[in-house]
């Protein structure tokens, strides 16, 4: 063979392997509005950026007919690429071979990026679109799913690791992607489960839909599952590139600096009544986050999940800084369970990629009732309280509003190594509300006034009394749980230098084995 006929056959090689499981297999992809793994790489990395691993490697299986179908690169395309310049590495499932099925070589494909991305510090961004286990090859692929699995938690941490499910992922295959730190749905094309809709009948009797048992809503709103629900894999690609600008490529570096014109000296007077006089009616705290963060944009996360907790990403002078607000639009900003799993994860996810977090307290304490107490309320209010309390990047919080109770001892304040700590004129920071608290110290001597009328006064005058004393932010700045407490419309830049005095923080915790964060 002459130098030119090899180039050819390596180029006819290279094109058989671009089209994976063939172009009718494409065109089917593309009937059920669905993009092909190619195509989803080349629409996410930046243009002419995308360099490719393992082309040619094909599965080794030798039952079932597979000996006779070797389709080049096997069910996955992988490698590595830039997003905005930057480095990340990616796999993509190929559902036009075998159903995307994960087999050892795909396994063993899946593995070398994860090995890379982990070796050179960058992201890696796994979409998913695959049957799950190849059936053909037994064991084998059950062993390559743990091998994924393996890599994915010695990376948490490490590298931001995002997965995208634009197609099928059941069975044992949604551990990958809830070992990773950001989970992406498809609307009506894609679904996540553990044992899908035939072995539910099956066992429980129940009838349910794909779409019902674990379609994107259903783990974007109930289970918490999705961080993103996206209406078309565009829009979710161009979400994902949004994400990656707000990370770091990985732990020892700092998030990328985004310059801004929005001045950092911006005053904002609508925050100066944007809270009701009545204590008891609601705003919308997204309103005072986009009032205070670089030109109000704000990347929100489970947006539709336990909304009585808004977190998200914004910048703050160009930095990155994650949020975390009570919302009290919805269940008065209350805390509950899924609040707690929701604000603890994430708050982890910031102080393990050194994001400065910035909280923004109006929380009337946890919510009651044996709902919450049977499903864990403890230990999972628990894991919102360890999260603030095991972190060490910069921590600023401001009170809104009300700040009572437990909820006030999670919230980040000082005693949980908050580093700086305002409130606004309006904050309320107690161990209940007034008239909670004036029931349980007045009680036996209620009890004692017959009258109703006369009854009714009394207590109403203690209520008064005890939110004379407490409602206000001058009890907790007298004995130093506050730094200061600040006109509202200075917020923004107030914040900003409290963040530029911190950027220097060092602070570490004890030496151990691992922590043993309450499951
Ligand atoms: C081998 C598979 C496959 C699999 C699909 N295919 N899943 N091949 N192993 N797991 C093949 C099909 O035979 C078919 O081949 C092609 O992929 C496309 O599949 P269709 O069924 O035609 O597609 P569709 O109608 O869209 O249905 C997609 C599907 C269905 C819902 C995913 O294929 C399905 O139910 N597959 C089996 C899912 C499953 O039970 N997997 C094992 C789960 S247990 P042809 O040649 O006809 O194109 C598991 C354990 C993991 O994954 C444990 C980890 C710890």
């Amino acid at each position: 063979m002459t130098m030119q006929e090899k180039i050819n056959e390596l180029l006819s090689l290279r094109e058989k392997a671009r089209l994976g499981g063939g172009q009718d297999k494409i065109d089917k992809q593309h009937a059920k509005g669905k993009y092909s793994a190619r195509e989803r790489l080349l629409m996410f990395l930046d243009e002419g950026s995308f360099e490719e691993f393992d082309m040619f490697l094909t599965h080794r299986c030798v039952d079932f007919g597979l000996e006779n179908d070797h389709p080049l690169g096997d069910g996955v395309i992988t490698g590595y690429g830039t997003v905005n310049g930057r480095l990340v590495y990616v796999y993509s499932q190929d559902f036009t071979v075998f159903g995307g099925s994960l087999s050892e070589t795909v396994a063993q494909k899946i593995n070398k990026v994860q090995d890379q991305a982990m070796k050179v510090g960058a992201p890696l961004i796994g979409f998913n679109d695959s049957g799950g286990a190849r059936i053909q090859e037994g064991v084998a692929s059950l062993a390559g799913y743990s091998s994924i699995f393996q890599r994915n938690v010695l990376a948490s941490g490490v590298v931001p690791q995002i997965s995208v499910i634009f197609g099928p992922c059941a069975g044992g295959a949604v551990y990958s992607p809830a070992l990773t730190d950001f989970i992406m749905m498809a609307k009506n094309t894609s679904y996540m489960f553990v044992t899908g809709p035939k072995v539910v009948k099956t066992v429980t009797n129940e009838d349910v839909t794909t779409e019902d048992l674990g379609g994107a809503s259903v783990h974007a709103r109930k289970s918490g599952v999705a961080h993103f629900a996206v209406n078309t894999e565009e829009e979710g690609i161009a979400l994902l590139r949004e994400l990656i600008s707000y990370l770091p490529s990985n732990n020892m570096e700092e998030p990328p600096y985004v310059p801004t014109n929005d001045p950092i000296n911006r005053l904002e007077d609508s925050l100066n009544s944007i809270i009701p006089d009545n204590p008891n009616l609601p705003y919308d705290v997204k309103n005072v986050i986009g009032a205070i963060v670089d030109d109000g944009k704000f990347l929100e996360i489970q947006s539709s999940f336990a909304q009585n907790l808004v977190i998200g990403f914004a910048r703050m002078n160009g930095m990155t800084i994650g949020i975390v607000a009570n919302q009290p639009k919805y269940l008065a900003g209350v805390l509950d369970i899924n609040s707690s799993r929701k604000g603890g994860r994430f708050i982890r996810f910031c102080d393990a990629f050194n994001i400065p977090l910035l909280t923004l307290v109006d929380v009337p304490g946890f919510l009651p009732g044996t709902g919450q107490e049977y499903g864990g309320l403890i230990v999972h209010g628990a894991k919102l309280l360890y999260a603030y309390a095991e972190s060490t990047v910069p921590k600023v919080t401001i009170i809104l509003r009300k700040d009572y109770g437990g909820a006030y001892c999670v919230m980040s304040p000082k005693t949980l190594r908050g580093d700086i700590n305002y409130a606004w004129p309006s904050a309320e920071i107690a161990v209940m509300g007034g008239s909670g608290a004036a029931e349980i110290l007045y009680g036996s001597q209620m009890k004692k006034i017959e009258n109703d009328a006369e009854r009714k006064a009394f207590l109403d005058a203690k209520v008064e009394d005890y939110r004379e004393k407490f409602a206000n932010p001058y009890v907790a700045a007298k004995r130093g749980f506050l730094d200061d407490v600040i006109e509202p419309r200075n917020t923004r830049f107030r914040v900003i230098r409290a963040f530029e005095s911190l950027k220097n923080k060092r602070q570490e915790n004890p030496a151990k084995k691992h922590d043993n964060l309450p499951m």
